[in-house]
């Protein structure tokens, strides 16, 4: 499984980045917005990111219709060559989606929860299908069983001949399933158990995966040690 880091923070990103597991960036008008983002400053913002790692970084559309998701998108994309549009799915996302895949532009469709919803989204030509887990968990509702049923259908099929760029992806050839609304390192071993593809990943989740209390006490075990050693 593949880290993106969910974030619109450059200085999340260039740190993270330094760890050596970032594979990708995804934002949304939310994270942009966390930053205090500005509407005249996104493209800038978007460059800057796509400048900061090698891998597709999701910038998502925010026309409500079909016309207005390609305008966008189309602009997105030529900002850099990793950027991966992210798009609603709606009827007008999946009419976007088709549209901007015919074009040899990645999209990332997002606010995925269904595996009708994945499929018609990996036959409109998405890149990446976005499920997400922690806004099932918020209405009491089991988050990662759905990303489990989504990476298992998407997996039963061949979408390299719907999406842009040939084959890519152990689920579903064609399309990656990239585990979204990750709220904690529980989140992250249980879509690499059921076999996500990508999980996209706050910061502060990230650093927390790189924690745990027997690391923490045995490394100062060995420093209590090895003053022993010093001073002998
Ligand atoms: C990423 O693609 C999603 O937009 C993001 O993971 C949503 O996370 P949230 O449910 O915590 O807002």
């Amino acid at each position: 499984m593949k880290f993106f880091l969910d974030t619109a923070s450059l200085e999340e990103i260039s740190e993270a980045v330094s760890w050596g597991a970032v594979a990708g960036v995804t934002t949304n008008p939310t994270l942009y917005a966390r930053v205090g983002g500005k509407l005249q400053d996104f493209e800038q913002h978007i460059k800057k990111i796509c400048a900061l790692v090698k891998g597709p970084v999701s910038a998502e559309v925010t026309a409500p219709d079909t016309a207005g998701m390609l305008a966008e998108g189309r602009a997105l994309a030529s900002l850099a060559d990793n950027v991966a549009v992210k798009v609603p799915l709606t009827l007008d996302g999946l009419a976007a989606t088709r549209a901007l895949a015919n074009e040899g532009i990645e999209v990332n469709m997002t606010l995925v929860f269904s595996v009708p919803q994945a499929i018609l989204a990996a036959r409109a030509g998405a890149r990446y299908v976005s499920p997400f887990v922690g806004r099932f968990d918020d209405i009491a509702e089991d988050g990662i069983e759905q990303l489990s049923n989504i990476v298992m259908a998407l997996g039963n099929y061949d979408f390299a001949e719907d999406g842009p760029r040939g084959t890519s992806g152990p689920h579903g050839r064609g399309v990656e399933v990239i585990a979204a609304s990750i709220r904690n390192p529980n989140h992250v071993t249980q879509a690499a158990l059921v076999g996500a593809d990508i999980a996209t990943v706050p910061f502060g989740v990230l650093k927390k995966c790189a924690v745990h209390p027997l690391t923490t006490n045995g490394l100062a075990a060995f420093e209590a040690d090895w003053e022993k050693v010093k001073q002998a």
